[in-house]
């Protein structure tokens, strides 16, 4: 695949220029960035806009008729751009949308939570929930580009952005282990991630899914800390609890401890990442009993006949990913949680 476009700005001051040859552009938003949106509108000349709720549940397949039913009755011909202005949950749907409208039209991401700017606006996923399933529905199709612009986050919830750090970390952990290093010391003095950071987080990811567009291989380092982190979120659905990025850090520890039981990294790293994550205001302790980690490491879609593809930590900056009976993780993760 062609190499993605990134570009990583204190505001929206280059989106125009970037724009400058472009016939149509329709902005998708989240209604929580109303006032972003309102600044591109400002700068951009733009052929139509449509407001979105971004949550869970209305991540679903009526949201995306809905964007395609504005693109049709505003005539969006098939050279429009879709800018998907938002989290995850926006992008992830207008990129959907914009894939399916007469048969995939282009569109760009700008992402507005940490966690959409290093990783759900990068990569090309997209898609929607159908029942109580998460992203059962979508397409991988690459941004036009992908334009961050920092001062988003100055709205973004605490919670919300701590979600984002722990997929920042993670990145980090798997191969950047200086940006890992400063990145938990610009958020342990208590300061947000700047430009410099995400731009490495986003680069990282970007170059993975260059190599690796269907994820086939290289791809699957990004589920690091994932499968137990799929498990805490199975397991607390219905009581609330934790973020997605809580339960990856805490996925991440559990990662950890397993490659140490498996002697793949030297013993003590798992308690490292732990300090490192309490200090960060992440949680770390993983809540769900053995017997009920082997039924959600099961069920998860990336569960393949009894193994999974699971992503260990050889160090900080780099990991491994082995192919694994859900029996041995669940068997050595007892054992190393006692
Ligand atoms: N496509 C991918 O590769 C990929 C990867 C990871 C996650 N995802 C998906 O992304 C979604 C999670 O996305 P997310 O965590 O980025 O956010 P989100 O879209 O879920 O938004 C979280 C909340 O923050 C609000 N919000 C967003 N930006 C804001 C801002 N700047 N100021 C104030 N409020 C703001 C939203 O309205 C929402 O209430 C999930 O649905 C997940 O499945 C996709
Ligand atoms: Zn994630």
């Amino acid at each position: 695949m062609e190499e993605i476009r990134l570009y990583v700005r204190e505001d929206f001051s280059v989106l125009p220029e970037l724009l400058r040859d472009e016939g149509e552009v329709y902005l998708v938003y989240d209604r929580n960035v109303s006032w972003a949106a309102e600044q591109i509108r400002g700068l951009c000349a733009l052929k139509g806009f449509y407001a979105i709720d971004a949550s869970e549940a209305a991540k679903n397949i009526d949201t995306v008729l809905g964007i395609c039913r504005f693109l049709l009755d505003a005539g969006a011909d098939r050279k429009a751009l879709v800018l998907a202005l938002g989290g995850g949950i926006t992008t992830d749907m207008a990129g959907f949308a914009a894939s399916i409208f007469k048969r995939g039209i282009r569109f760009a991401t700008l992402p507005t939570t940490l966690l959409a700017q290093v990783d759900a606006g990068i990569g090309g996923k997209t898609g929607v929930n159908l029942d109580g399933y998460k992203n059962i529905l979508g397409v991988i199709r690459q941004p036009e580009f992908i334009y961050t612009a920092g001062c988003t986050l100055e709205t973004l919830p605490e919670r919300e952005f701590r979600s984002g750090v722990a997929e920042m970390l993670k990145t980090f952990i798997i191969s950047d282990a200086p940006h890992y290093r400063r990145a938990l010391e610009l958020l342990r003095s208590g300061a947000r991630p700047d430009a410099e950071l995400i731009r490495a987080a986003a680069a990282i990811k970007c170059g993975v899914v260059e190599r690796d567009e269907f994820e086939t291989g290289e791809r699957r380092v990004l589920n690091l800390g994932h499968t137990v982190g799929h498990a805490v979120e199975w397991w607390q659905a219905g009581r609330g609890g934790y973020s997605h990025g809580e339960a990856v850090a805490i996925g991440i520890v559990q990662a950890a401890r397993l490659s140490e039981s498996l002697g793949v990294c030297r013993k003590g790293l798992a308690t490292r990442l732990e300090a490192d994550f309490a200090a960060v205001g992440l949680p770390t302790i993983c809540p769900v009993s053995p017997s009920e980690m082997r039924q959600a490491i099961a069920r998860d879609k990336k569960a393949d006949g009894g193994s999974v593809h699971f992503v260990l930590i050889k160090d900080i900056g780099k990991v491994e990913v082995r192919l694994l009976p859900v029996d041995t993780i669940i068997q050595r993760l007892e054992i190393a949680n006692l």
